[in-house]
C-alpha cells in the first residue's frame, strides 16, 4: 500500500490492458477485482456468435486472470466462483480450492447468501477470500462471524453504487460497517465495491475503507484530478439519496446463522453475474 493513500487502491475490471494502464497512471496497483460480467464482457467480442464450452469459457477466465497477476504479481486477484441461487457450498468449494491454483495472488470470491458463506468458513482456513454483493450491517456481522479464526486475508465488498442506483446512499453501509467493526478482530478487511465516481473514492478513503476498487473510467477520471485525496474537513454530499442509518441492534457476537442475510440486490446480483457468464456459454 501506498503511504500516500489510506486504503489499498485495486483496480475493478477483466481486461489486463486496463490494468497496465491503470498502474502507470497511479505508478502502482494494489490489486484488482474481476466478476464473471466483467470476463464476460471482455470476452463477448472475440466469441461473438460462436459460443464457448464451460471449459474453454473457464480457461478463458483462467488465462486472463493470469495476465493480471503478471502485471501485478505482488497484488491481490480477485476471482469469482460461479453460482446461481440453487448453488449449494460443496460446489462452491470446489470451484474456489480449483481457482486459487490458478495464480499465487488470487483472492476468491464467494456471494454473501447462506451456502457462499458455509463455504467461505472453510475456504478462509485455506485461502484468501473475498465475500461479494454485500448490501447491509446485517450481512457485514454474517461475514465477520463466517471467518473468524481466518488465515489468510478476509475481503468484504459492499456495493455502493447499486445502493445508489436506486436512491439509498450505498456509502453509508460502507460507513455502518466500518463503524460496527470497531468493535471486532479487524480480521475483515472493507473493500469499497461497485464505485461510480470520485465521490465515492474520497469518502472511502476518509472513512479509512482498508481496500477502494475502482472501474476503469473513474480510475481515468481520477488520473485527471491528480488522485485527488479527500480534505480533512471532507464532508461526503450524498444528494437526494436515502439515508441507510447505523443500527445499534445489529451487534457482532452472534453465530453468523443467526443474522439476516436477505438482500432482494444480493440475489438480482447472483442471477445476473450467472446469467452474463452463461450468455457466452454453449448449453449443453
Ligand atoms: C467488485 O468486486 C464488483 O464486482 C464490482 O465493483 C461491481 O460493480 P458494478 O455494480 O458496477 O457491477
Amino acid at each position: 500500500m501506498d503511504k500516500k493513500f489510506s486504503a489499498k487502491i485495486f483496480i475493478d475490471g477483466g481486461e489486463p490492458e486496463e490494468t497496465k494502464e491503470a498502474k502507470k497512471l497511479l505508478g502502482f496497483l494494489d490489486g484488482q477485482t474481476t466478476n464473471p460480467t466483467l470476463i464476460a464482457k471482455n470476452l463477448a467480442a472475440s466469441v461473438s456468435s460462436a459460443k464457448l464450452t464451460q471449459d474453454e469459457a473457464l480457461g478463458e477466465y483462467k488465462r486472463i486472470a493470469g495476465e493480471i497477476s503478471k502485471i501485478i504479481p505482488h497484488g491481490s486477484v480477485s476471482i469469482q466462483v460461479f453460482a446461481n441461487g440453487k448453488t449449494e457450498s460443496e460446489e462452491m468449494l470446489s470451484q474456489a480450492r480449483e481457482r486459487t491454483k490458478w495464480i499465487p495472488n488470487a483472492s476468491i470470491k464467494f456471494p454473501c447468501n447462506a451456502e457462499g458463506l458455509k463455504a467461505a468458513s472453510v475456504a478462509c482456513k485455506e485461502m484468501p477470500i473475498n465475500i461479494t454483493l454485500v448490501f447491509t450491517q446485517s450481512q457485514a456481522a454474517a461475514v465477520y462471524e463466517a471467518t473468524l479464526g481466518a488465515k489468510h486475508p478476509v475481503f468484504i465488498s459492499p456495493f455502493v453504487g447499486r445502493l445508489d442506483d436506486r436512491g439509498e446512499n450505498g456509502m453509508d453501509v460502507v460507513s455502518n460497517m466500518i463503524k460496527m467493526y470497531q468493535s471486532g478482530d479487524k480480521h475483515v478487511e472493507v473493500l469499497t465495491a461497485s464505485v461510480r465516481n470520485i465521490a465515492h473514492i474520497l469518502y472511502a478513503l476518509y472513512l479509512k475503507s482498508n481496500i477502494v476498487t475502482v472501474p476503469f473510467k473513474v480510475f481515468r477520471q481520477w488520473a485527471d484530478k491528480n488522485f485527488m485525496l479527500p480534505a480533512e474537513n471532507f464532508v461526503y454530499n450524498p444528494g437526494n439519496l436515502k439515508a441507510v442509518p447505523f443500527r445499534k441492534d445489529i451487534m457482532l457476537g452472534k453465530p453468523w446463522q443467526e443474522y439476516d442475510l436477505f438482500h432482494d440486490l444480493t440475489d438480482i446480483g447472483i442471477e445476473k453475474f450467472s446469467a452474463d457468464w452463461n450468455s457466452l456459454v454453449q448449453s449443453s
